[in-house]
């Protein structure tokens, strides 16, 4: 399969959406303590950013993985899609928090078929929200210990190929 991203380095544009993403988290996390308008805006940039990314990931595969044994090449995988997947949904569960049931169609009909009202529906997407963040801040400590795991005692090229 074709792809711009190579053994030894990363395309620019890989390299763009990697470190991209990670400012982007960093900045959406601070502004839940100061500003919400501004958290919910930076939320939805990276909702935009995120699809983008993944139409971008679907057509250049991964290079080749360091890991040493198949099960830790899966895990790897497995991670980076989670990872993936939890920043496509964190922001859409946000959204739905953030969401006047009466004014969106798509959360009404969510809200009746969850059996809840106004209130109860935007604390349900709030808490899923929440959860979400949890559990991708628990991969990306998984993932960074990994890459320093790697970079200190197996001296791979991994660190090297994304900067
Ligand atoms: C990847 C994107 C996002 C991340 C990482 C993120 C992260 C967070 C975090 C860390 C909190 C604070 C939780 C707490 O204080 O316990 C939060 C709360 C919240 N976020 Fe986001 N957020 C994202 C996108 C969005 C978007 C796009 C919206 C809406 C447009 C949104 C709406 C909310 C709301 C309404 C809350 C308050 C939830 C509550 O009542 O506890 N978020 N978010
Ligand atoms: C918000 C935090 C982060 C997220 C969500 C994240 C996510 C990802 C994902 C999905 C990949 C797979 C390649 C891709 O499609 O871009 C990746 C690769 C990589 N990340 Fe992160 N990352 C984060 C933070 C970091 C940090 C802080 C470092 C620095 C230690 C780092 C270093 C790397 C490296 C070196 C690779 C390449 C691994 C390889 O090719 O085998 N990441 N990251």
């Amino acid at each position: 399969m074709f792809s711009l991203d190579k053994d030894d380095k990363y395309s620019p544009i890989s390299k763009i959406f990697h470190w991209g993403r990670f400012v982007l988290i960093v900045l959406i996390i601070i502004t839940t303590n100061f500003n919400m308008e501004i958290h919910f805006l930076l939320g939805t940039i990276m909702l935009v950013f995120i699809t983008l990314n993944i139409i971008w990931r679907l057509f250049n595969k991964f290079p080749k993985t360091y890991a040493t044994s198949t099960l830790e090449a899966n895990i790897e995988t497995l991670v980076h899609v989670a990872m993936y997947a939890l920043l496509f949904f964190i922001p859409i569960f946000g959204m739905l928090a953030n969401t006047d049931v009466n004014d969106v169609e798509f959360a009404k009909v969510l809200s009746e078929f969850l059996q809840v009202n106004i209130l109860g529906f935007k604390n349900l997407m709030a808490f899923f929200h929440v959860i979400m963040v949890n559990f991708l801040m628990f991969l990306v400590v998984v993932h960074v210990v990994m890459i320093i795991f790697n970079k200190i005692f197996r001296k791979t090229g991994e660190l090297k190929r994304m900067i």
